[in-house]
């Protein structure tokens, strides 16, 4: 699926990781449990970026270890959470929309249903959702799910919302096990940081997430070594920024390429991806780990954000576009055939036509296999809600970001259309969503592939041979079952 214009919720997972894919649908998790005698059912809908949907695997996990049972029917749910993103405007408007209809639920029908607020909404929006809305009764933070059952409980005794909405330094929920119900049992994401100290202009996530942390290496490891145990094939490890990683190990410090590389000694066979980097943090050690180790797939989302130096400079992102160009050759020159996907916004404060037509420029050079494409949305509070205007009009934003989707989407036509004839290692994630008779699975390069079921079932590695595509998915056929020990020789 090619991203889509006014994308406002970003990339949760299919039931596997989906690094390249947007939806603008919530997602539910995948699994219902029953609960104890005499505890609740809770329902569970996020929204947003795959931190938030392993966050309320987090969730899931600690309201089960409560007794709470867990339902995917919104109508036999004894509470209702929504795990809320604050990206752009239109995923708060959205959620408002929901929160309104579970809302008006409960004052007509069901006094006793208990209506909860997650996430990256809750610390922004806590008084008005509160108090001026009075829309819910429990808001938690994302630093805050270890407090929910207490919060669940209070807010049922007496009636009254219950919050904690505090940021931690510290908490980064390193010894929970998430229960995996939003998972295949192939492919699972692994969180090893939170928070964020960029302070891109725009982003509101410093704001809702608070300040950046590191997870223990040890717990990571753990949880990995976990996966493998269970016969998993591949593990994403998600932060808002991985490549800052860094933790202190017995007075050794580990930064993310070491941690990668420590990964992949785990298992020749689970496949590693990671989610996001930004360009100032993408070390050549860390290339070397994508060259050297051949689980370490050879794909990178490294947004760019905009082609223009003035605008990235405006942005606050730190480096400037020769900059982030020299990167893409150094990548491809120490890893040959690495593919990489973007982020990209289109009308940024005070952006002129040359400035967009920079953008453009840039995407013709790099040549992203994807790109995930916005509209600027102005965010409270931010570096650019404070000090620049909001001033390209709606009409100007959306045509330049419909120019940018297009080119897009004839590059990744074109880039797909040179992969016809070549074979490319495919892990099987599932049935392809057309048709129970085809499988569908990823690329090293995340290339989704959708090819004839035959014999293949889920979780192998196959060689398939590319025969068409379109923008968005490579169709092939399966020559045979493979292992990547026996790819990598
Ligand atoms: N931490 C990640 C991305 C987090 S948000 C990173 O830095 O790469 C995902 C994407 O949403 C961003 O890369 C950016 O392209 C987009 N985005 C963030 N704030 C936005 C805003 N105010 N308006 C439009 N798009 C925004
Ligand atoms: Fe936001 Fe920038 Fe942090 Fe990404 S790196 S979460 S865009 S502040
Ligand atoms: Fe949205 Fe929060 Fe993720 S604002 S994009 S859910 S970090």
């Amino acid at each position: 699926m090619q991203p889509i214009p006014d994308l406002d919720i970003l990339q949760p997972t299919s039931s596997a990781p989906d690094l390249a894919e947007g939806i603008d649908a919530p997602r539910t998790l995948g699994q219902e449990t029953d609960a104890r005698d005499g505890q609740r059912r809770v329902y569970i809908e996020t929204y947003g970026c795959q931190m938030n949907v392993a966050d309320s695997e987090l969730v899931a996990s600690i309201l089960g270890a409560e007794g709470y049972g867990l339902t995917q029917q919104e109508d036999e749910a004894d509470v209702v959470l929504i795990n809320t993103c604050a990206i752009r405007e239109k995923a708060e408007d959205r959620v408002r929309g929901r929160l309104a209809k579970f809302r008006a639920k409960k004052v007509q029908t069901k006094p006793d249903l208990t209506i909860g607020v997650l996430g990256c909404m809750a610390e922004r929006l806590r008084t008005k959702l509160l108090d001026q809305e009075k829309l819910v009764d429990v808001v938690v933070g994302p630093d805050a799910y270890r407090d929910l059952p207490r919060l669940l409980a209070e807010t049922a005794e007496t009636g009254q919302a219950a919050v904690n909405v505090h940021l931690s330094r510290e908490e980064t929920y390193a010894d929970l096990a998430p229960v995996r119900y939003d998972s295949n049992g192939i492919s699972a994401f692994v969180s090893i940081m939170r928070g964020c100290d960029n302070m891109c202009a725009f982003c509101v996530v410093p704001f809702t997430r608070g300040r950046e942390r590191s997870r223990p290496v040890t717990s990571i490891l753990a949880e990995c070594s976990q996966l493998v145990d269970l016969g998993y094939k591949e593990v994403t490890v998600l932060g808002q920024n991985v490549n800052s990683y860094r933790v202190d190990a017995d007075g050794h410090a580990v930064d993310f390429a070491e941690l990668l590389y420590r990964i992949s000694l785990l298992s020749p066979e689970l496949r590693i991806r990671y989610s996001t980097s930004h360009p100032k943090d993408c070390s050549d050690a860390l290339l070397h780990v994508h060259r050297e180790r051949p689980t370490v797939c050879d794909f990178i989302h490294l947004p760019v954000q905009h082609g223009s130096t003035e605008v990235l400079r405006r942005m606050r992102r730190t480096y400037t576009r020769e900059q982030y160009l020299d990167l893409i050759e150094r990548a491809r020159s120490i890893v040959p055939g690495i593919a990489f996907s973007t982020d990209i916004i289109a009308g940024f404060c005070g952006e002129t036509d040359e400035e967009h037509a920079e953008t453009l420029s840039l995407m013709e050079q790099v040549r992203y296999d994807h790109a995930f494409m916005f509209a600027y949305s102005e965010r409270p509070h931010t570096y650019a809600a404070r000090k620049f205007e909001d001033n390209v009009p709606e009409a100007v934003k959306k045509r330049r970001l419909a120019e940018i989707i297009t080119l897009q989407n004839q590059t990744s036509l074109d880039l797909n259309r040179q992969r016809i004839g070549q074979r490319y290692t495919v892990l099987v994630e599932g049935l392809s969503r057309k048709s129970d008779a085809q499988l569908c699975g990823r690329t090293d390069t995340n290339h989704m592939v959708v090819f004839d079921r035959e014999d293949y079932a889920p979780g192998e590695y196959v060689e398939v041979e590319v025969t068409g595509c379109t923008s968005a998915t490579l169709l092939g056929h399966a020559i045979r079952q493979t292992t990547l020990v026996e790819e990598a020789v």
